[in-house]
């Protein structure tokens, strides 16, 4: 794992690294996206980007983390919604180029099993984005998750509930109850895996990644065993993290391990 401060716009660094891998790839890339507020930011520079006429979406297949179930994906609070408006309405992506786990399928066994079917039919996801929930969570993978899991129904915990409240008009009542995750298991199965972190309310999350031991009580932690795995954070965000350590990581830049040009985990 590989810890990047930057005090600017995290969102701008992560779209201008896919922008370079779109370029190296000749734009034909399989994308994990991730929903939340911390990815507006990403979203909107691609977008920009994508007007500029410096990237296209026409070869990129995407796979979103999660959705919740029992919202229609014309619900402006399904992830699907969110997605349409902050990136996919405004870009030339293909729409059949575009997934999600099938969160109204009542047989949610069989929508999983076809996800993981579906992502390895891709051959797999090149770059995954994320962002992580004050309690540890990567997409909806609650503290305690086992690592090697594929995708799955996920009852939510109540502080993840809590947290995601501010985006459903009735608050709290609103929320759904559960949701289809992409596993630990395939997440960490993806080539490289970009994690956003902004604000004081992720610095707990943060220093369990960073400095805490590798435990499914800290779902985040697993990161450390991906070598290429990048936490891409703001100052507020590694608050916790102690002066030291930081040192020990900033030579790092997003693609490039920080390990003295190893390509290691730390
Ligand atoms: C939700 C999503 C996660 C996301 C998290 C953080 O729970 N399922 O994928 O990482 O929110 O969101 P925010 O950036 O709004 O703090």
């Amino acid at each position: 794992m590989n810890i990047i401060l930057e005090e600017n716009d995290l969102g701008f660094l992560a779209a201008s690294y896919l922008k370079k891998r779109l370029k190296e790839t000749g734009g034909k890339m399989v994308l994990g996206l991730p929903t939340g507020g911390t990815m507006e930011g990403f979203y909107k520079h691609l977008v920009d980007f994508y007007k500029a006429g410096q990237i296209s979406f026409k070869d990129v297949i995407t796979f979103n983390l999660d959705e919740y179930t029992g919202l229609s994906a014309t619900s402006p609070q399904s992830y699907r919604y969110y997605m349409d408006k902050h990136l996919f309405d405004y870009v030339d992506i293909k729409r059949g180029n575009i997934h999600f786990p099938d969160a109204d399928n009542e047989n949610y066994e069989k929508a999983c099993k076809d996800y993981e079917e579906r992502i390895t039919a891709a051959g797999g996801i090149d770059l995954l984005f994320g962002g992580v929930g004050r309690n540890g969570h990567i997409a909806f993978n609650e503290s305690g998750t086992p690592f090697d899991i594929p995708t799955h129904r996920v009852k939510l915990a109540e502080s993840t509930r809590k947290a995601n409240a501010r985006f459903f008009k009735g608050g709290i009542e609103d929320v759904p109850y559960y949701a289809l995750t992409m596993g630990m298991g395939t997440i960490l199965k993806a080539k490289e895996i970009i994690i956003l972190a902004s604000g004081e309310n992720k610095a707990e999350a943060v220093y369990h990644a960073v400095q805490g031991n590798i435990t499914t009580l800290w779902p985040v932690s697993a990161l450390k065993e991906h070598k290429n795995s990048f936490i891409l954070a703001d100052a507020k965000a590694l608050s916790l993290v102690s002066k030291s350590v930081l040192e020990e990581y900033k030579n790092c830049s997003l693609g490039q391990s920080c390990l003295n040009g190893q390509n290691g985990t730390k």
